[in-house]
């Protein structure tokens, strides 16, 4: 890659106004870690295409997309705030990296395949913490049948929630179709219904897969798994799976009835079905028992040494070396009033402010996620964590300041003071120069 241009898999992007891609981020477009076999990213996915035997699994060659396969074709509206600078990652006004496998629904089903899964790294602009990371891996599946064919759809095994009980899963739905999750209205609520149940039958059962053995070994506690209500552009109804782990209930998966014109559009109008999106950090985080989901991308051998290709062990820790940590306190820019820009962007239907992404507005509207940008392209995954500890408006000048703390640890040694001043004055000479922010 070059100042003018991208160079991805042997092609060639020019950049434009949209493209915010840092090298860090590049830098992992190949890494590939859903493949590499006793990787536990890798070793989940295998699972789940052991538990989908007869789902044709798919593996996409890039993960550059248009933004047309990725938010276009799903249904996604112009000012949908996915589609925005500070959440997305842009080559240029017209490719991304792709946010989520949702993105190769249409190319897939236009393969003629009915069942197929998919898995993918993803890339997602975002915070920076234990559980949040810029590139993640995600598995899609969908199951879909000609509508001549659902009356005959598959028997679904009864015995499952029995099973479920007996290793001590409970699991809770109370969702219902309602106006605000819908059936399709040219669907036969009858099909649709049908398609619903057979869409929670199968990921309950991958749920019975996954953590059957794990829940009965837990003791008392049941482990509690459930359904909510959700809402994509591309499903209808749409649902969340969510498990509680560690005090907290944490989202697994989305899925739900694939929209029709999805359907319509990849040339199989006759079929309907359903479609999933599974994350497969989240998921290997709590089966592993993986604190920290940086963990996932180191070379050290006391990490990659422990997992074994179609066996979910529990992740001993080795030594974790001191974290060390430094506040930055800043004000906000001034020049623009950064409330009323965030107000009018909204207001204007979308966060792309008016006269393209990289115009005047950009970089005087802070943003986190940019803030986390800057932090990560600097000190890549020595920064473990950053948290917005202090804000305070100054009474009088109505100047808005903010202070984060920054914590900074290495997974394989000790960090001096030294090197740690050193990463925290570039970040702050960047944020100075990027983000028109002055320390304080
Ligand atoms: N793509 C969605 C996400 O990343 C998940 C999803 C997939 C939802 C398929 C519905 C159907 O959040």
């Amino acid at each position: 890659s070059t100042p003018d241009s991208y160079k991805i898999n042997g092609l060639t992007y020019p950049k434009d106004t949209y493209s915010n891609i840092p090298s860090s981020i590049l830098d992992k477009l190949d890494r590939n870690l859903h493949l590499l076999p006793s990787h536990p990213i890798s070793i989940l996915r295998q699972i789940v295409e052991d538990h989908f035997a007869s789902y044709t699994p798919l593996v996409p060659s890039s993960a550059v997309v248009s933004v047309h396969q990725n938010f276009d074709e799903l249904g996604f509206p112009p000012d949908h705030p996915g589609r925005s600078l500070t959440d997305s990652y842009y080559i240029n006004n017209e490719y991304m990296l792709r946010t989520h496998t949702s993105a190769h629904e249409v190319e897939s089903y236009k393969k003629g395949l009915d069942k197929w899964l998919l898995s993918a790294d993803v890339y997602r602009r975002d915070e920076i913490d234990s559980s949040h990371y810029p590139v993640f891996h995600q598995m899609e599946g969908t199951h879909i049948w000609q509508n001549d064919d659902l009356h005959t759809l598959p028997a679904l095994n009864a015995e499952l929630e029995e099973r479920l009980k007996e290793c001590n899963i409970l699991i809770e739905d109370e969702t219902t179709i309602s106006p605000s999750n819908p059936y399709q209205p040219h669907h036969d609520p009858i099909h649709a219904e049908q398609i619903t149940k057979h869409l929670k039958h199968s990921l309950n059962s991958l749920i019975f897969r996954l953590f059957g053995h794990h829940a009965s070994k837990a003791g008392a506690e049941p482990l509690r798994v459930r359904w909510i209500e959700a809402y994509f552009p591309f499903t209808t109804p749409s649902y969340e799976v969510e498990v509680y782990w560690n005090g907290q209930w944490l989202e697994l998966l989305g899925c739900g009835v694939v929209m029709q014109k999805t359907l319509d559009l990849s040339g199989v109008s006759n079929k309907s079905g359903w479609a999933f999106g599974l994350g497969l950090e989240r998921l290997s985080m709590v089966l592993f028992s993986i604190p920290d989901i940086r963990l996932f991308w180191t070379s050290d051998p006391r990490f990659s040494t422990q997992f074994k290709q179609g066996e979910i062990s529990t992740f001993q820790p080795y030594s974790k070396y001191p974290p060390c940590y430094k506040d930055m306190s800043f004000w906000l820019p001034t020049s623009v009033d950064t409330s009323a820009k965030e107000h009018g962007a909204a207001a204007a239907g979308g966060k792309l402010p008016p006269g393209g992404p990289g115009g005047e507005g950009r970089k005087k509207t802070f943003h986190e996620n940019d803030y986390c940008e800057i932090v990560r392209d600097v000190a890549g995954d020595l920064i473990e964590s950053v948290t917005l500890i202090d804000e305070f408006t100054h009474p009088k000048t109505n100047r808005k300041s903010k202070c984060y703390r920054l914590n900074y640890r290495h997974m394989d040694r000790n960090l001096s003071n030294e090197e740690v001043n050193e990463l925290q004055e570039q970040v702050q000479k960047r944020v100075v120069q990027e983000m028109g922010i002055e320390m304080r």
